[in-house]
């Protein structure tokens, strides 16, 4: 395994299972280590350089550092920078990373965090490239599966949603295809999951692409819906064919087995009815809980304030 620590982390291409495993564990122990050493990362600053709007991942990300005793420099409002100006990513990227010790970097365009990996000498971290990656959720979310299902290998996992412009479930096929897995994808023709995805996960796991959740409701353990990414439609009239087209209720969660589990990035729009959460198989608002964790433990390593 190589040494986390000065890593960037833009794809999860970039590390092997066992290096995900790793990283799980380290989450296992990160708020115990934390309440020993609170000031693990006392003297390092994380700068956020957010291009897109984004709840979870900023804030769990700046909660992560403060509560290593890290500190953060929030540059998610561009229009208040020099970019504004017409400064590029790159001067933009040059600039701050002679400030901090880590940037984490979102932003509209496919291949912009790997730019900024080239430019900048600290670590990166890709918290969401266009439609492309997003590595650290695909990472919470491996370790809310394993958190709520005991293990990863063996289980059968649906992808329901906007598997075309959707970058968490770009991330999480190629993440889970390091585990012995069955992936179901299940869309609408107009939002199917990216081919090279497809082509690439399917050469290490077993994928079948479904046109009706109700085909497989009842066999998966692992149910991962998705938010149409209207934002990322070059065309409304192509949206408007899609809005609504799948709907998670109560309907859906009684023909699912018991022991399964919905998960969901956030934000939700319509995609699950308000009343599934309440059932036991809900388990979104605890995968945000988990990423804290995660994120907590892959500052810590990368970092190197752990090993
Ligand atoms: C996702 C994203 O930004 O890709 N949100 C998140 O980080 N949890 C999902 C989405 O926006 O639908």
């Amino acid at each position: 395994m190589r040494p986390f620590k000065g890593r960037d982390v833009i794809s999860v291409l970039d590390f092997t299972r066992e290096e995900i495993d790793y990283i799980l564990d380290k989450a296992d122990s990160i708020m115990g280590l934390a309440s020993e050493n609170p000031d693990m990362l006392k003297g390092k600053v994380m700068a956020i350089l957010f291009f897109e709007p984004s709840t979870r991942t900023r804030v769990s990300f700046e909660t992560a550092m403060k509560r290593l005793g890290g500190a953060t420099v929030d540059m998610s409002e561009p229009r208040r920078t020099s970019i504004q100006k017409g400064e590029n990513l790159t001067d933009t990227i040059r600039v701050v990373d002679n400030y901090v010790d880590v940037i984490v970097i979102r932003h509209p365009l496919e291949g912009s965090a790997r730019l900024a990996a080239e430019v900048a000498r600290n670590p990166v971290i890709n918290g969401g490239s266009g439609a492309e990656e997003h590595p650290t959720q695909a990472l919470l979310d491996l370790y809310t599966i394993r958190k709520e299902k005991g293990r990863i290998d063996g289980l059968k996992i649906a992808f329901v949603g906007d598997l075309r412009y959707g970058r968490t479930v770009h991330s999480l096929s190629m993440a889970l295809s390091n585990y012995d897995v069955k992936l179901y994808l299940v869309s609408p023709e107009l939002l199917r999951m990216r081919r090279e995805v497809v082509e690439y996960t399917s050469k290490r796991i077993p994928v079948e692409e479904v046109d009706d959740l109700d085909e497989i409701i009842e066999e998966v353990d692992v149910l991962y819906v998705t938010r149409i990414q209207k934002e990322r439609f070059a065309d409304v009239s192509e949206y408007m064919k899609v809005k609504g087209s799948y709907r998670i209720t109560l309907d859906h969660v009684k023909r699912m087995k018991e022991d399964a589990i919905i998960m969901h990035p956030l934000p939700r729009v319509d995609e699950i009815d308000y009343s599934v959460d309440r059932t036991p198989q809900a388990k979104y608002f605890k995968q945000v809980y988990y990423g804290l964790l995660v994120r907590m433990s892959l500052l810590a390593l990368i970092l190197g304030a752990v090993e």
